[in-house]
């Protein structure tokens, strides 16, 4: 069975629908890539499976739960956790003081402690820990909302552009973090460095105006005719 199954998924912003009828299935421990263009839909719809859009129409279910209209609070209960687009973390808490916030979500008492220390370890940022958030490069900000989502141990992770802004060195450390994670946890990776996804997905999920253009394994996927011509259709084929 499915982790995570999205039906019908449909979001309309005054008269733009951005997200059309997705239909999507993520097998349990699965690192699954979602590449498009830019305004193809791909952030509506992981706000739509997180919980922080409602939907037009169409139906989240999660481990065989409709969860559609759940908020986002219960669904992390549940074991979604998410980074976004835009860094959300507490510049003004210190690394430790952010993950330890996250973590409470899912975690009580003793366990809450290692959580938080495994969380930055797998991150690489425990020598990071009393440092207040808002000091930390942009990279070591976005390493730092990877531990926030780790220590609530998700079941389902959802990174959405994760590298962006990140050096060479960082984007290779965070290639090794994923790699440590899958099996374990289910990846959903929005992703617009192509070698990072066809070093990383099993499986990649292409969206184009709103659909789901092609779906298949990066071979299939390099291959494809559709995506090449949605790619090679924009002025830049590496925005994606
Ligand atoms: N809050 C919003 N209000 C109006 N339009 C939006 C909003 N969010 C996204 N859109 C539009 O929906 C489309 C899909 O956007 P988005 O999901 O951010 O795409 P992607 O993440 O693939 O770049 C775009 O045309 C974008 O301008
Ligand atoms: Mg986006």
């Amino acid at each position: 069975m499915s982790l995570l199954s999205v039906r019908g998924l449909t979001r309309d912003f005054d008269g733009l629908r951005a997200v059309d009828g997705v239909d999507l299935d993520l097998a349990a421990g699965e690192v699954r890539a979602l590449i498009g263009p830019n305004g193809a839909g791909k952030t509506t719809l992981v706000g739509m499976i997180a919980g922080r859009i409602a939907p037009s129409r169409g139906r989240v279910i999660l481990d065989g739960r409709d969860i559609t209209r759940l908020p986002a609070h219960r669904r992390m209960r549940l074991g979604m956790a998410y980074t976004f687009q835009i860094t959300s973390v507490f510049t003004g808490l210190s690394v430790a003081e952010n993950v330890w916030l996250a973590a409470r979500r899912r975690v009580r008492g003793a366990g809450l402690a290692q959580a938080v220390r495994a969380a930055l370890a797998r991150v690489g940022l425990e020598g990071r820990a009393d440092q207040v958030a808002g000091d930390l490069a942009y990279g070591h900000q976005r390493l730092l909302e990877i531990a926030m989502g780790l220590a609530q141990r998700p079941r389902l992770l959802i990174l959405d552009e994760p590298t962006q802004g990140l050096s060479e060195g960082e984007i290779a450390g965070f290639q090794a973090l994923v790699r440590d994670l899958a099996g374990e946890v289910t990846i959903l990776l929005i992703e617009h460095n192509m070698a990072v996804v066809m070093a990383l997905a099993e499986r990649i999920t292409v969206m184009a105006g709103g659909r789901i253009l092609a779906e298949g394994t990066p071979p299939e996927i390099h291959a494809n005719r559709a995506v090449q011509a949605a790619y090679l259709g924009g002025d830049d084929a590496a925005d994606c």
